[in-house]
C-alpha cells in the first residue's frame, strides 16, 4: 500500500535494526485518514469471504481494526491485556510472550462475543515474531470460530512471524512489508 509506505518513509523513525517507531501516525498519534485508507485496503483484500467478526488486541490494533470493520460492516473485538473488573465471566484466556518487552502477559476476550458460527479476520498493527497473532488465534480457536486470515499493517519480514503463521496454513496480508532496518534506513520488500 503505497500511501502507507510513503508515510513510513516520511514519518517513521528507525530506532534500531529491529525496531521501527511509528508514533506519529499509528502507535500514539493516529492519522485518521490514513487509518481509513488502511481499513479500505484490508476490506478489499478480505471482502466476500463470509467474515463475521474482526479480532485485534489493544491498544494499537484497535484503530486499523475499527476502520476495517466499518468498511466490512462487521463488529470488532479487541482482546484485553489484563483482566478488567467488568470482564470476569466466561473469559477465553491466552498467554503472549513479547520479544520486544521480554515479558509474558495474559490476554482475554469474553466468550459471549465469539461463537463457532463466526469466521474471523485477525488484524494487528505489527507482525514481528507472531506471538501476539498466535495468542489471538488461540483465543479464536477456543471459541470454536474459524479464521479467514490475518491483516497486518506493518510486517517486519526479517522476523519469523509470517513464516510461522503460513506454516500453519494461515493467510497473511501485510500492507507494508519491511525487509530491513539496516543503516537507519527502511527498505521495503516489494
Ligand atoms: P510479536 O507479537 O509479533 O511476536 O511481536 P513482539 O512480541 O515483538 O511485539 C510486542 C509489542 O511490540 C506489540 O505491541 C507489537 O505491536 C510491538 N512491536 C513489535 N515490533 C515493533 C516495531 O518494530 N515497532 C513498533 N512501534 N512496535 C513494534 P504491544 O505491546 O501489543 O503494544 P500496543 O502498541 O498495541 O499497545
Ligand atoms: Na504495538
Ligand atoms: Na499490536
Amino acid at each position: 500500500m503505497e500511501a502507507l509506505k510513503q508515510k513510513i518513509r516520511d514519518e517513521g523513525i528507525v530506532l534500531s535494526e529491529q525496531v521501527l517507531k511509528v508514533d506519529a501516525f499509528l502507535n500514539h498519534q493516529i492519522d485518521p485518514r490514513l487509518m481509513q485508507q488502511i481499513g479500505h485496503e484490508f476490506a478489499e483484500r478480505f471482502r466476500g469471504q463470509g467474515i463475521t467478526k474482526i479480532v485485534t488486541i489493544e491498544a494499537s490494533g484497535i484503530a486499523p481494526a475499527v476502520m476495517a470493520g466499518l468498511e466490512l460492516g462487521i463488529p470488532v473485538i479487541f482482546a484485553r491485556k489484563f483482566q478488567s473488573l467488568t470482564l470476569k465471566n466466561d473469559l477465553l484466556i491466552s498467554k503472549v510472550f513479547s520479544f520486544t518487552k521480554q515479558t509474558e502477559s495474559t490476554i482475554a476476550i469474553s466468550a459471549k462475543h465469539l461463537t463457532r458460527a463466526d469466521h474471523v479476520l485477525v488484524i494487528d498493527d505489527f507482525l514481528a515474531n507472531g506471538h501476539a497473532a498466535k495468542a489471538l488465534i488461540d483465543l479464536i480457536s477456543q471459541a470454536g470460530a474459524s479464521i479467514a486470515g490475518l491483516g497486518i499493517v506493518i510486517e517486519k519480514s526479517f522476523q519469523d512471524g509470517r513464516a510461522l503463521l503460513e506454516s500453519e496454513g494461515y493467510r497473511v496480508e501485510a500492507l507494508a512489508r519491511v525487509q530491513s532496518l539496516a543503516n537507519g534506513q527502511v527498505t521495503f520488500r516489494d
